[in-house]
């Protein structure tokens, strides 16, 4: 059983798009690997920006990620956390005077893990480092633990993966900029003592970086991990003028990926 947690360069990079493509190569595209169907669990520990519908809060991400797992989750075990706002999701969080946890994250976790299912992948949220808030010291008098500067002690996301040690692919959204975040973000994960196993390069955007494949072959040098996919950027309407779905765009995407080295 291999259990992985997508993080990217940023919000926006595609972290839900290959999430879903790294699941339909698992579910349909790769099962000469391990000649059989893998079961794939998917787990998106928080949300913010969802609809309501019929009383219960329904992330965009958490209804993709359903929608190509295959452990007949439901979206809210998919995504028990979840905000309307789209902000930032302890801002979210404290306007309605909750805190997000790292153990209510790691119960829920660990609820999907029991699935068992040979594959668990878990979404990020935003970036590497995304706050949880300050660590209280317990939430009946909810006093802010201070540091050394006497600031407010924070936790991450970040701090959860540590805690579970969950293997990490770091999708780099292709654009004027990326050099910087993929290697700040792959030297943080590293530093957290986690290991980066892989790395994607995923065109999120309609609009080409300029020097696209020099700026890859940078990152390919720089980075000690394999690149297991170059992902281009695939337009809601074809060449020939049809509809491309996001199903369309999935399958075409997973077929892709390189997953021999996320199953060693
Ligand atoms: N390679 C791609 N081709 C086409 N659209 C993409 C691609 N990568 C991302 N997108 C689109 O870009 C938007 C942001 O991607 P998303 O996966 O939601 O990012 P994140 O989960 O990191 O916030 C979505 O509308 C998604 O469908
Ligand atoms: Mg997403």
């Amino acid at each position: 059983m291999k259990q992985f947690f997508v993080t990217a360069t940023d919000t926006d990079a595609g972290k839900t798009f290959v999430s879903c493509a790294i699941i339909r190569a698992f579910t349909h595209h790769h099962n000469t690997i391990t000649n059989k169907v893998m079961k794939v669990a998917a787990y998106k520990p928080i949300s913010a920006g969802c609809e309501l519908i019929d009383g219960q809060l329904i992330n965009e991400d958490a209804k993709l990620l359903s929608e190509f797992a295959n452990c007949d989750q439901s979206i809210s075990h998919i995504n028990p956390i979840a905000f309307e706002q789209p902000i930032a999701p302890h801002i979210a969080a404290k306007k309605q005077n909750e805190q997000i946890t790292i153990a209510d994250i790691k119960i829920n976790y660990l609820q999907v893990k029991s699935l068992n299912a040979d594959v668990t992948l878990v979404e990020g949220a935003g970036g590497w480092r995304l706050p949880l808030g300050p660590v209280s010291t317990s939430s009946q008098n909810n006093s802010e633990i201070k540091n050394e500067d006497n600031k407010p002690t924070y936790q991450f996301l970040s701090d959860f993966v540590k805690e579970t040690d969950l293997e990490v692919i770091l999708i780099v959204n292709m654009k004027l900029g990326c050099l910087n975040h993929a290697l700040l973000t792959y030297e943080t994960i590293t530093a957290d003592g986690l290991n980066c196993v892989a790395w994607i390069a995923n065109c999120a955007s309609s609009d080409p970086m300029n020097n696209l494949s020099e700026n890859i072959f940078e990152l390919e040098k720089i980075l000690p991990i394999p690149k297991i996919a170059q992902l281009d950027f695939i337009a809601d309407v074809d060449e020939e003028g049809n509809d491309v779905s996001y199903l369309e765009k999935i399958n075409r995407t997973a077929k892709k990926i390189n997953l021999s080295v996320l199953m060693k």
